[in-house]
């Protein structure tokens, strides 16, 4: 099929439109089994979505990695040296961040402050609960996770950086991409940094599938919204109420799968892309995984990447652990 060529040109004619979203979203509607990049799900609406997502009572992660870092700062704070670099991938609104450098300011003195979001929304969120503290003025890197860390490392004092991956959100990275990525943070930063990791624990079937597919709707909302990105931003005919979230449990894979189930035959139209996806009854676009995993693995993981690990602190009940690394010589 001639689909790229048409594509290039497409993308030529129309200066509006994000030519990396288009090439995704081309590659993964024509992919079998099809799917979307879950970084697409981050705009303006679907940050606000996942802060919801957050505080709903099915979806634990954020309290129970809160509570972590709310008993744990003063000790992580304490393991770093005098004015440290806090670096973190993804910070959401910035509320756990917060804890770390309320901790670090009474402790340590004022930090650097950097931080890596490919969503503007997310990052000025975090700026304004961060900006509450006198002097912080977190620098913003509106970029890819290597990209963005790349140059948050590069302004920043070796041996001094701890860079704070939260939220399960590696556990959104299939196991060689994960081992990769921690490997690429691993390369750019020096001996003395200290990585802090969040991940999500395995946990009963039906716990897993409720967090991830919640009875408000909010998660099923969140993910339904990508579709209504590729309607605004490529000229997508997507019907929102002819889709629907699904969530599943994999579990020799240990991972949850969201999808998005087409509930009829139907066609696509995606403007920009001069292209028509043709969906059966019942097939679905893979949008997101999240991977659980047991706190015996991240010692594994990490050393696969060249840290060690240094504190693990695990909340049982809500199957949660906050893994502190060093980065070995
Ligand atoms: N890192 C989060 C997680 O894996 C991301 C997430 C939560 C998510 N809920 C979601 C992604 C729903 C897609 C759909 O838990």
């Amino acid at each position: 099929m001639s689909m790229r060529p048409s594509v290039a040109l497409a993308v030529e004619h129309r200066p509006g439109v994000d030519r990396e979203f288009l090439g995704d979203v081309v590659r993964g509607l024509t992919n079998l089994p099809k799917t979307l990049d879950p970084r697409w799900l981050y705009d303006d609406l679907g940050s606000s979505l996942f802060e919801a997502i957050c505080r709903l009572p099915w979806y634990r992660i954020t309290r129970a990695e809160m509570a972590l870092l709310a008993r744990h700062a003063p000790a992580i704070a304490e393991g770093l040296g005098p004015a440290p670099a806090i670096i973190e991938l993804g910070p959401g609104s910035g509320e756990k961040l917060a804890c770390i450098v309320a901790a670090v300011v009474e402790r340590r003195g004022r930090p650097d402050v950097h931080l890596v979001d490919v969503s503007g929304q997310a990052l000025q969120m975090a700026r304004q609960t961060l900006g509450t503290f006198p002097g912080v003025e977190p620098v913003l890197h509106e970029q890819s996770y290597e990209r963005g860390l790349e140059r948050a490392v590069a302004a920043t004092q070796a041996g001094r950086r701890v860079v704070a991956f939260l939220g399960s959100n590696l556990g959104n990275f299939d196991p060689p991409d994960a081992v990769v990525l921690l490997q690429s943070i691993a390369r750019v930063l020096s001996a003395g940094d200290q990585l802090l990791l969040g991940l999500d624990l395995v946990k009963p079937d039906r716990d897993l599938l409720l967090a991830y597919a919640d009875p408000l709707g909010v998660t099923a909302a969140f993910n339904l919204n990508l579709l209504q990105r590729i309607n605004r931003e490529l000229g997508g005919s997507f019907d929102l109420r002819r889709f629907e979230h699904e969530a599943r449990w994999n579990h020799d894979a240990s991972r949850v799968e969201m999808h998005l189930a087409s509930r009829a035959r139907q066609d696509v139209r995606i403007v920009s892309a001069d292209l028509v996806v043709a969906f059966e009854r019942g097939e679905t676009i893979w949008t997101e995984s999240s991977y659980k995993f047991e706190a015996g693995d991240v010692p594994l993981m990490g050393e696969r990447a060249g840290f060690a690990v240094r504190q693990q602190w695990v909340d049982r009940d809500a199957g949660f652990a906050l893994t502190l690394l060093d980065r070995l010589e």
